[in-house]
């Protein structure tokens, strides 16, 4: 009998086994694949190890710092070779923690059977387990929505989504990226960078999703600059063998490629895995969740992409934090309005809370403080081919937002996702020191603009 039977060994998943197990909880770990899910083995992890060849490809065909490189050319396979390299490290490195930590890790697909006295029945490869818990951290799988043809797009293998186009040998000479998203956006800059002539056809009229409008105009701009060409308000209506026919502006258009991205969401697991037997509620497609990650069976819980709450894989660390103290009686909860989200192009794209635009939607008193990244010396330094912005969001003497765009805004945002979720005023941050010269430092500037 276990404590607890996580199912899944993604980020939401190895996390709750490592502390549930330290936590001296008897805990199992089903998996049916590979130990990391989706991002470390097809997503986070090795977009970013093929991003940042790209970026070092850039640099090399750049002259903008002085630098000129006689002779320089991508070299696919062994990029792909060095993702591949850097995925089976951490998937290593995780079994080995897990192990470590006691956990049982079961190689199977899991079935929730049924229920017994004292908990729950799992049936996996024929054999049966019992917990008093279970954790749900089944994820979530590319959509693949029932347009014209991309069934057999993607059984050809034209239409590709995350996990293919991560394990190419070669760059497809033109590439359609069907959704101006996260997914789609940090993919057409990989493709271009790399020389493929990429269209983005996205249905909104602005790429990148909820990111401040200026900000996703400005990358956007930046991308157009590289060769990439924006087909927006554009819906994708069918496909054929190398080609993505799409409406836009009330008229038919196609484009004839070499393979199409299919980057248009993400949708939770939760198939053949007895949820509906046992009542799981769920809505649209995901586990409802309370915000101790509790479902509505006591002793079943569920974090990560599979309750479709932020598909974030550091969100899912903390749903799971929530959820072990929950279960070992520590008073904890979810809160979703520091969560910092992150477009890993170049330049990065990050944000943080309420833009001004959703903070005036909701009635809030807020303003905005907008800078140039310039503004920082060490940015200057380091980016002659490219600017970037900083906009900071305030309720009076509270931070409720930041957004950027310019390389660092990544690691940047956590300084403000601290200030958010420790609810640190104004006159508070202004007496942290920020080392100099750094790009943060922007942070710092703008809250002396007030
Ligand atoms: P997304 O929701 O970010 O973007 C999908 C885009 O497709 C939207 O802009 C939507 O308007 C568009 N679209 C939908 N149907 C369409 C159609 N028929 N024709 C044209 N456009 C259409 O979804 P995406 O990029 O697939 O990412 C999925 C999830 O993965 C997101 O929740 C994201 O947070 C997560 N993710 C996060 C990353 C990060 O944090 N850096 C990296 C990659 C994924």
């Amino acid at each position: 009998m276990f404590d607890l039977i996580i199912i899944g060994g993604g980020p939401a998943g190895y996390h709750a086994a490592e502390i549930s197990s330290k936590n001296n909880l008897k805990t199992a770990l089903f998996e049916k694949r590979a130990l990391g899910g989706v991002c470390l083995n097809e997503g986070c992890i090795p977009s970013k190890a093929l991003l940042h060849s790209a970026k070092v490809f850039d640099y090399s065909k750049s002259k903008a710092y002085g630098v000129s490189c006689v002779s320089y050319e991508i070299d696919y396979p062994a990029v792909i070779k060095r993702k591949d390299g850097i995925v089976r490290n951490l998937v290593t490195g995780i079994k080995s923690t897990l192990k470590k930590s006691g956990v049982e890790i079961i190689k199977a697909q899991a079935l929730i059977s049924g229920r017994t006295e004292n908990g729950f029945e799992v049936e996996a490869d024929g054999k049966i387990y019992e917990a008093k818990n279970i954790l749900i951290a089944s994820g979530s799988e590319a959509m693949i929505p029932p347009i014209d043809g991309l069934k057999d797009a993607v059984e050809s293998g034209f239409a590709i989504t995350n996990r293919e186009i991560l394990a190419l040998t070669e760059a497809p000479k033109k590439i359609a990226i069907v959704g101006g998203g996260v997914i789609g956006l940090e993919m057409a800059s990989f493709m271009a960078s790399v020389g493929a002539e990429v269209v983005v056809i996205e249905m909104l009229d602005k790429i990148a999703g909820q990111t401040d409008t200026e900000i996703s105009e400005l990358l956007q701009k930046v991308y157009t600059k590289k060769g990439v060409k924006f087909e927006l308000g554009a819906k994708v209506s069918g496909f054929e063998n190398g080609i993505v026919y799409y409406e836009k502006d009330g008229k038919k258009e196609s484009y004839n490629c070499d393979k199409a991205l299919i980057s248009i969401g993400r949708r939770a697991v939760t198939k053949d895995m007895g949820f509906e037997k046992l009542g799981i509620l769920m809505e649209r497609g995901a586990i409802v969740t309370d915000e101790t990650q509790k479902t509505n069976i006591p002793g079943i819980f569920a974090t990560g992409d599979v309750n479709g709450k932020s598909m974030l894989a550091h969100t899912a660390y903390r749903e799971s934090e929530v959820a072990i103290n929950t279960i070992l009686g520590i008073k904890d909860r979810m809160e979703y309005n520091a969560i910092p989200s992150v477009i890993y192009t170049n330049p990065e794209v990050a944000s943080i809370g309420e833009t001004l635009e959703t903070a005036q939607q909701k009635g809030m008193d807020v303003h905005e403080i907008k800078l140039p990244m310039v503004y920082s010396g060490r940015f200057l330094a380091e980016n002659s081919e490219t600017t970037g912005i900083c906009k900071l969001i305030l309720e009076g003497e509270k931070i409720v937002g930041l957004h950027m765009i310019g390389n660092y805004s990544s690691e940047i945002i956590s300084t403000a996702s601290v200030a958010i979720s420790t609810e640190m005023s104004v006159k508070q941050f202004k007496k942290v020191v920020f080392p100099h010269p750094t790009v943060g430092e922007i942070i710092h500037e703008a809250l002396f603009h007030i």
